[in-house]
């Protein structure tokens, strides 16, 4: 079971302590409260340890795997993000005639999206509110307790890692999302495996996610920074780049989000399986067709230079802990900074929106979860 869950029934706040600087840079600190209303303690697990501070950001505690902050300022940068792809897809979906059939009312169902490594909880959120006679359960190693007082009533946050295995779903979901959590994936075949077990037959599966080597104006692979820079390089394409190499050697299962239709069409638990890909501009230089499209593109330029740049941010803490220069790093954050708010360098960002559906097979193994290293 997920060790902590809370709900949109009550009163509550962010759990105490998150989002506050440490003085000595490390340490862990409890996130529990005896409100149980808004937090249930469902486990016997040590529940002490669920977030910590690092270089003054909020970390989760359970999982070092996943090295990016789970505080206010980077759920501020999800939610640009979420608002990004809101409006380019113009919904919360693709597929949506097939996620509306299978999410509809049906006397005596019971209905279940659970949305992975939900973060700040906007898409599970959005998806409560427009499903209402559904359940939505967003579990992430820290989810947003912030939004504890606006939940809708039909969802719930849980702090659980996927990576330890999700039998306690198995065969319970008509809909699974997961968006842009490679980082914290240790094997995303033994994941794709799983998520397809949490599934009912028919129930859908939608994984999202980014290329980590950003596309020019022409869709070609963008020149990286090196050095001083150089016209037509980009320090935010180095910076990403960086972070990508750093993640993989960590042991997340990075490479794997750009092959996620292969993998999806490899599990013996999918049919069905598609993909579209979506290019963002990051920073408002695109220019529309319409006035509609025009106005469009502008808006996600604009989310997706905001969040790009938090971005960066975000990742400090990853760079410096993994040993590049304070200068160097200083370079990346500067840098990207520069070109996207001259729009010196015009970019766009790749993104994979990958579906299948669950076959009839039925579960074959319960396998073990792939070994993580975890700090809790
Ligand atoms: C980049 S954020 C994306 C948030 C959200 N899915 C969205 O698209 O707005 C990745 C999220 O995945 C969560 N995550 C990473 N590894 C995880 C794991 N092993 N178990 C649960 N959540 C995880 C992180 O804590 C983080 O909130």
């Amino acid at each position: 079971m997920s060790d902590f869950s809370f709900r949109g029934d009550g009163a509550g706040g962010p759990l105490p302590g998150a989002g506050e600087n440490d003085a000595d840079g490390e340490s862990v600190f409890s996130g529990i409260t005896d409100a149980p209303s808004i937090y249930s303690f469902n486990s016997s697990r040590d529940g002490l340890a669920l977030l910590r501070m690092i270089q003054g950001r909020t970390f989760n505690a359970q999982n070092d795997l996943y090295y990016l902050p789970a505080d206010t300022t980077e759920f501020a940068r999800q939610e640009k993000e979420h608002f990004a792809h809101l409006v380019g897809l113009g919904r919360l979906y693709v597929e949506h005639e097939n996620v509306q059939q299978i999410l509809s009312l049906v006397d005596g169902e019971h209905k279940r999206i659970l949305d992975l490594g939900t973060g700040v909880g906007s898409w599970a959120i959005g998806m409560a509110n427009e499903f209402p006679h559904a359940e939505v359960i967003g579990l992430d190693l820290a989810p947003n307790t912030a939004c504890a007082n606006t939940l809708p009533p039909n969802c719930r946050l849980e702090f659980d890692d996927f990576n330890l295995g999700l039998s306690h779903y198995y065969n319970s979901c008509d809909l699974v999302h997961c968006r842009i959590v490679a980082a914290g994936v240790k094997d995303f075949k033994w994941f794709i495996n799983e998520v397809a077990k949490c599934l009912k037959p028919g129930g859908m599966l939608f994984i999202i996610d980014g290329d980590h080597n950003l596309l020019n104006s022409k869709k070609e692979m963008q020149d990286l920074a090196y050095g001083s820079g150089g016209p037509g390089q980009s320090w935010l394409a180095r910076a990403i780049f960086e972070a990508a190499i750093t993640l993989q050697k960590r042991g997340s299962d990075f490479d794997a989000r750009m092959k996620l239709y292969e993998l999806v069409s490899a599990s013996p638990y999918f049919e069905g399986v598609g993909e579209h890909v979506y290019l963002f501009p990051v920073g408002p230089w695109e220019k529309g067709d319409t006035p509609a499209e025009h106005q469009q593109r502008q808006i996600i330029g604009i989310l997706e230079r905001q969040s790009m740049i938090d971005a960066v941010h975000s990742l400090k803490p990853l760079y410096i802990h993994e040993g590049y220069p304070a200068e160097l790093v200083e370079q990346f954050l500067k840098g990207t900074e520069k070109e996207l708010n001259e729009l010196s360098v015009h970019m766009y960002t790749k993104w994979f929106y990958s579906f299948a559906t669950r076959n009839s097979v039925p579960i074959q193994d319960q396998n073990e979860a792939p070994s993580v290293e975890t700090n809790a």
